[in-house]
């Protein structure tokens, strides 16, 4: 599966979804690449802190921050099971071979007035919102500062549960 993490904002956590994402399948013994599609490189800069850190390399991480990426992602996912791209600021050219978007609720704070507005807003939509949500938690800024995943940090933490519940419902997509 290719999924590209997406959005016209930045700092909602897609470099943070990304690279759990491919966490949480490497884990479960997948084969995952990242493509940082971000000039930023930030997922880069994760895996290089992680390799720092003396920590297991979980996947592969390639900087290709180009607007062919959508001829050349599936060539990447030739050799692997998924590979998971963490967006670039301009999304035009991705969004064209996107064939199933779907939009994912991020530091999702439940009792919250704008996380009731978000639900209604995005009730009935089209593309469809993931039932699995992400909420605001510490953990994932910990994660990214040490070149960690959430699960390295608190493996039975709500933050893992979440990521392991957003990856099994996006794995169960397609197949
Ligand atoms: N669920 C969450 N709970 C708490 N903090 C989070 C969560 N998701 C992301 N963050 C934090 O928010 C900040 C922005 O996240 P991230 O870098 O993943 O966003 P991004 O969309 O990739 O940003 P950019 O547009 O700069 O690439 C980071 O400090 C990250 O640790
Ligand atoms: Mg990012």
């Amino acid at each position: 599966m290719i999924v590209a993490l997406l959005n016209q904002k930045g700092g909602v956590g897609k470099t943070t979804l990304a690279l759990h994402l491919a966490g949480q399948w490497a884990r479960e013994g997948q084969r995952v690449t990242v493509i940082d599609a971000d000039p930023q490189g930030s997922a880069l800069d994760w895996s290089a802190q992680r390799a720092r850190e003396g920590l297991p390399r979980l996947f592969g991480v390639i900087g290709l921050a180009r607007d062919t990426l959508h001829h050349e992602a599936p060539e990447l996912a030739q050799g692997v099971d998924h590979v998971v791209i963490d967006g670039p600021p301009r999304v035009a050219a991705l969004l064209r071979s996107a064939l199933l978007a779907r939009f994912v609720l991020n530091r999702y704070a439940a009792r919250t007035v704008i996380a009731r507005e978000t639900r209604l807003a995005l009730a009935g939509h089209e593309p469809a919102v993931l039932a699995a949500r992400i909420g605001q938690r510490v953990a994932f800024a910990d994660a990214a500062r040490t070149g960690r995943l959430v699960c390295d940090l608190r493996p039975h933490g709500i933050a893992a549960r979440e990521i392991a519940a957003l990856t099994a419902e996006i794995g169960g997509l397609v197949s």
